[in-house]
């Protein structure tokens, strides 16, 4: 049986240059897709998952995203004294219990595994959890949710997977796969952002990881890989003679916020999963179409 899930680093110290201007003084993160800034899902994703401390990995200039997180006094008194209990609970849903919420400063833009590995001494010697963000995910059970399932069951390092277009490979981590359920992968290699023509399969990671601790052993070498950055990928390569490595196709629709395009798409699917907006977008979506 393997250990339980509790802590999860979240990688926040991108800069945002894709959504400049909007992120010359707002986190990325913060950018609300409906209504709640894009950080927020992804802590709703991990607490429905069980997991109940969370790790910013961020850069100066993104206070905004622990603040968020934090109790702000004088709007919880004013809605308090408002009698605006919905919007307080709102407000307080958003909070994390001070001692659950820990932040460290990236320093320099070294790449994701950089930014995981500065999180090795508050994650310690325990499965862990790894979300970017800027993957977003509409499912029915919490994608972490299934990955920590998944893991239960397997143990090693469990990711979320996809198919890809062939000719998206160079922008995700791909897969080598040794055996394939067409539910489980195990992987017997990993490729970061291979060119179509090299990739070993189709099969891509998103950001959803539940990461075995032996990744920090590679991490600390600092090796460097594609684009000359510190890569998560590279690491877990390093690891599969030791640690399995399974990629989940999980239930669930992801969205690509990184991007403009699908950070827009992002905004139109989730509202139309919102039984409160639905019934007023549809008509209005249908006409810009017409
Ligand atoms: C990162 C990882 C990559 C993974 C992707 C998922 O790339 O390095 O392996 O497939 O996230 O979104 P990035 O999108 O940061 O370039």
């Amino acid at each position: 049986m393997a250990q339980r899930v509790r802590k999860a680093v979240l990688p926040v110290a991108g800069l945002g240059t894709r959504f400049l201007p909007a992120t010359k003084v707002i986190p990325k993160e913060m950018i609300p897709v409906v209504d709640k800034p894009v950080v927020q899902y992804a802590v709703e994703e991990a607490r429905a998952a069980g997991i109940e401390e969370f790790i910013f990995v961020s850069a100066e200039g993104k206070e905004a995203i622990a603040a968020h997180f934090s109790a702000q006094e004088v709007l919880e008194k004013s809605l308090e004294a408002k009698n605006k209990t919905a919007e307080l609970k709102l407000v307080r849903d958003a909070s994390l219990a001070p001692g659950n919420m820990q932040l460290v400063i990236q320093g320099e833009p070294l790449g994701l595994g950089h930014a995981v590995w500065c999180a090795k001494e508050l994650v310690g010697r325990e499965p862990f959890a790894v979300i970017l963000p800027d993957d977003m995910v509409l499912a029915r059970t919490s994608c972490m949710k299934q990955l920590i399932d998944a893991h239960a069951k397997v143990g090693g390092h469990v990711v979320a997977v996809e198919d890809v277009p062939r000719d998206q490979t160079s922008r995700y981590g791909i897969l080598d796969v040794a055996s394939d359920d067409g539910k489980l992968a195990s992987a017997r290699g990993l490729v970061e952002k291979p060119q179509p023509e090299k990739a070993p399969s189709t099969l891509a990671i998103i950001g959803r990881y539940v990461l075995d601790p032996s990744v920090f052993d590679e991490l600390d070498k600092h090796t460097r890989g594609a684009g000359n950055e510190i890569q998560l990928t590279d690491a877990l390569n390093k690891t599969i003679a030791r640690t399995p490595f399974h990629g989940l196709r999980f239930e669930g629709k992801r969205y690509d916020c990184g991007t403009r395009v699908g950070f827009v798409e992002a905004n139109v699917a989730f509202a139309l999963a919102n039984p409160d907006l639905a019934p007023r977008l549809k008509p209005l979506l249908a006409r810009l179409m017409g």
